[in-house]
């Protein structure tokens, strides 16, 4: 083994110690993103636990997606502190332990940003192609077969170009790259937009299984109430350039800020509460409300 090989085998070791010391997977501390004049982010904290699906929701513009991208490093905050499996991560792009870092997360961007002149089996090799060039064409072949079968995608949608596909497939496509590299952590920008509600409510079902089957903690980005209510841990709100509040459904509900009022209390989000009622039911448990 070369120096450099040993030296990388170190730095996995101790980010596997990190990663199993703290039952935080993000911690985000006192951030600031602006554009010009427009302040998006200001003081903004939160903190994601390992092993939790976090609804993160919020208006329109509120700056989610901006969020999404400080902590994955695609957007330079002015101020803060971003922290993934307790590595400072603002400002290390390219260095081996936030490479290594990198390495265990997995992205599904808003609107699922699939690669059109790749196949849906090329799209999912791409982040191995990056990550682990020494990997073989028979063995990258395999890995993206199995992972667009983990996502509940036919086999015979490798070959596939996206514009060939559903839009409910093409998620799914976009999520077996995000999991090809087997990440602890999976960030989701609005998985479910644009789905009707039955592909909407499978992708859900989807997701909770993996997460389950795989442990991975997940930093959820939604407008979809039904998501929020079916599958989702905790929900972080954003409004007023900070998250506001951060907790269960009935945690947030008890709280009187006027924008969470009116999303979970408003008619939409009264189907869904009952929606979800009508379901603990007929499936015998597991309502939101008794999720830990
Ligand atoms: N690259 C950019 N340049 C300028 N403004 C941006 C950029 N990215 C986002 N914004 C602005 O920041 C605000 C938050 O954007 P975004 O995080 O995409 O909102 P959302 O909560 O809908 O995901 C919006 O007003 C958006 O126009
Ligand atoms: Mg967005």
């Amino acid at each position: 083994m070369t120096s450099e090989e040993e030296a990388a085998l170190e730095t996995e070791k101790r980010l596997e110690e990190a990663v199993n010391s703290s039952d935080i997977a993000i911690s985000v501390r006192g951030l600031r993103n602006s554009f010009g004049d427009q302040v998006v982010h200001e003081g903004l904290d939160l903190d994601v636990r390992k092993g939790e699906i976090l609804g993160v929701v919020g208006g329109s513009g509120t700056g989610k997606s901006v969020l999404m991208r400080s902590i994955i490093g695609l957007q330079i905050p002015d101020e803060g502190e971003v922290h993934v499996f307790g590595e400072p991560m603002i400002g290390r792009l390219d260095d081996e332990e936030a490479l290594a870092i990198r390495k265990r997360w997995g992205v599904l961007f808003q609107g699922g940003a699939l690669f059109s002149t790749l196949t849906v089996a090329e799209n999912v090799e791409v982040p191995l192609r990056e990550y682990y060039p020494n990997i073989g064409p028979q063995l990258r072949d395999e890995i993206a077969a199995f992972k667009i079968r983990m996502t509940g995608l036919p086999c015979e949608a490798g070959p596939k170009y996206p514009s060939e596909l559903s839009g409910g497939m093409r998620k799914r496509a976009g999520l077996a790259r995000a999991l090809a590299l087997d990440p602890d952590l999976l960030f989701l920008d609005e998985p479910t937009a644009g789905l009707d509600p039955i592909g909407a409510a499978a992708f859900d079902e989807q997701t909770r299984q993996l997460q389950k089957t795989l442990g991975l903690t997940v930093f959820l980005i939604t407008h979809d109430l039904d998501t929020l209510f079916s599958i989702c841990d905790r929900v972080a709100v954003i409004a007023d350039r900070k998250i506001i509040a951060v907790g269960t459904i009935d945690e947030l509900l008890a709280t009187d800020h006027p924008w969470i009022q009116e999303y979970f209390n408003g008619p939409r989000g009264r189907a869904a509460v009952s929606a979800q009622q009508r379901h603990s039911i007929s499936s015998g448990g597991d309502a939101p409300a008794e999720r830990q």
